[in-house]
């Protein structure tokens, strides 16, 4: 018998249906005389009660349905006489198809840390929360290729495997075939041409710069894939292998980066608003369950739901640098030292205290800093005329800190040369990408979501270990 998935058994009308179900045991409870079985098969963060009566089965069989246990039923949907469910399964055939032994499963019907079940990863899709997660990671994953596909951007796979060092930071993981037991050299250097590659090469760190490539030509691009930074940030915010979004469009100018970086994100939440209902109402009631032990001070001013609404329905606050910097100098944390870092003046990075004090402190909503001192940017954006700052934008997002860089790009070939020479980036090795500058070249501008962070966001998870199945971190590649 074919099984029915348990999203849609919840939604059926119980007519006395024989029906099929399979799953993994949350929990069994019950007497000698009737077991009720919490069976969830993952479709949905909701469980079917399946009702056993003891009359029925053998106890052996009943004392194997424990938690974590695969089992398959066949039996009649009837309507629920309990509370909690309006539909449940009197069983009428149980079979074991993969036993959990309970001294030795790991998760047990009780709240588990996340730490704990970080270490657990292989089994913690099992749990509601990180069910709920992915199940949204996936949602998200498809509202990005759905809303650049439906405004005529071809979707291109940038290399994992590459040369370049995009953003100039190089945080990169090198990439060797060598026998490191026998390396080549030639006067005392390693000889890269001897590689597999015949050069050295590296992890991505950005599609960037070959997503502008196919932007000046196929007119509005983007990419999403897996880049690999090797910064030893071990923050909650920070992974060593992360996804990005990077789209690229041509004939498109900071004003229009802005406005489309603003409109992808309130269309990816506002698509887990309509799609993913169940699994943001159960991560809305864990997370205002665990505020609940924290100071009032401490709480969240909304809860999950009530922030996506919020940021969905107003304009992002967009500012320049150089007001952010007046705002931060003037502001009461600067001014008693209480930031980390003391805002002096233009020139200073922005750290997170310093975002997050603009944005969930100033101004309450998500913000748009522009045209950053050229100095702490990549050497592709396109300069200002007053030859201090760059047309870079940043989105910074409550409780994230940044989660969008982006620029509008140099387009002028001597601009985009000196730039690269000041800033030692190897103009033979990006001879290709200068020479779109040389041939047909255009303004066009582009921006890097971060999807782990995206993803935070719309889950409330606040480590971004915990939003991503199998996390790489410094010290970290288990599974
Ligand atoms: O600001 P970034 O470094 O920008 C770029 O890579 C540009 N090439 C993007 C572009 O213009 N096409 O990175 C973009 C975003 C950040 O805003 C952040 O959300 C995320 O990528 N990000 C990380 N996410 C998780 N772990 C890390 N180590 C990250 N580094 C950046
Ligand atoms: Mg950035």
């Amino acid at each position: 018998m074919k099984r029915t998935k348990v999203k849609s058994l919840l939604n059926e009308k119980a007519t006395g249906q024989e029906i099929c179900v399979k799953g993994w045991v949350r929990t069994r409870r019950g007497s000698k005389h009737v077991s009720f079985i919490a069976l969830n098969d993952g479709s949905t963060i909701n469980n079917i009660q399946v009702v056993a009566e003891g009359d029925h089965f053998e106890e052996g069989l009943i004392k194997r349905i424990t938690t974590g246990s695969a089992i398959s039923v066949i039996g009649i949907l009837v309507e629920s006489k309990g509370g909690g469910q309006n539909v449940e399964v009197l069983a009428a055939a149980i079979e074991i198809l993969g036993d959990a032994d309970a001294d030795e499963y790991p998760l047990q019907p009780k709240k588990h840390s996340l730490e704990f079940l970080r270490e657990k990863a292989h089994l913690r899709f099992r749990t509601n929360t990180f069910s709920a997660v992915f199940r949204i990671r996936h949602a998200l994953t498809f509202a990005v290729h759905k809303f650049f596909n439906d405004k005529g951007f071809s979707n291109i796979h940038t290399p994992i495997i590459t040369g370049v060092d995009a953003e100039g930071a190089g945080e990169m993981f090198q990439v060797i075939n060598f026998d490191l037991e026998n390396i080549p050299t030639q006067n005392g250097k390693i000889d890269y041409t001897q590689d597999f590659f015949g050069s050295k090469t590296n992890l991505t760190v950005s599609g960037q710069l070959e997503a502008e490539l196919g932007a000046l030509a196929l007119g509005q691009v983007y990419t999403f894939g897996p880049t690999f930074r090797s910064e030893n940030s071990n923050t909650s915010r920070h992974l060593s292998e992360f996804w990005m979004i990077e789209p690229e469009v041509a004939f498109a100018d900071l004003e229009e980066n802005m406005d489309l970086a603003e409109e992808f994100l309130k269309y990816c939440i506002q698509y887990c608003i309509t799609n993913c209902v169940d699994d943001l109402k159960f991560l809305d009631d864990r997370l205002s369950n665990e505020e609940k032990n924290l100071k009032k001070e401490a709480r969240s001013d909304m809860g999950l739901l009530e922030r996506l609404q919020f940021v969905i329905e107003n304009d992002f606050e967009r500012l320049t640098y150089r007001e952010a910097i007046d705002i931060l100098r003037n502001s009461k944390p600067n001014k008693k030292k209480k930031f980390n870092y003391i805002i002096e003046g233009f020139g200073s990075d922005l750290q997170s205290e310093h975002e997050r004090y603009l944005v969930e402190r100033k101004f309450k909503k998500p913000v748009i800093i522009t045209d950053y001192p050229k100095g702490i940017k990549a050497f592709y954006m396109k300069q200002n005329e007053d030859g201090e700052t760059v047309r870079a934008m940043d989105i910074l997002f409550p409780l994230i800190g940044e989660i969008v860089g982006g620029s509008q790009r140099e387009e002028k070939l001597e601009k985009l040369s000196e730039r690269m020479e000041a800033m030692d980036v190897c103009k033979e090795e990006l001879w290709w990408y200068l020479e779109t500058r040389k041939f047909g070249t255009c303004t066009h501008s582009g921006f890097g979501l971060g999807f782990e962070r995206l993803i935070m966001f719309v889950t409330g998870m606040k480590n971004i270990r915990d939003v991503i199945p199998f996390p790489r971190t410094p010290q970290n590649a288990q599974f």
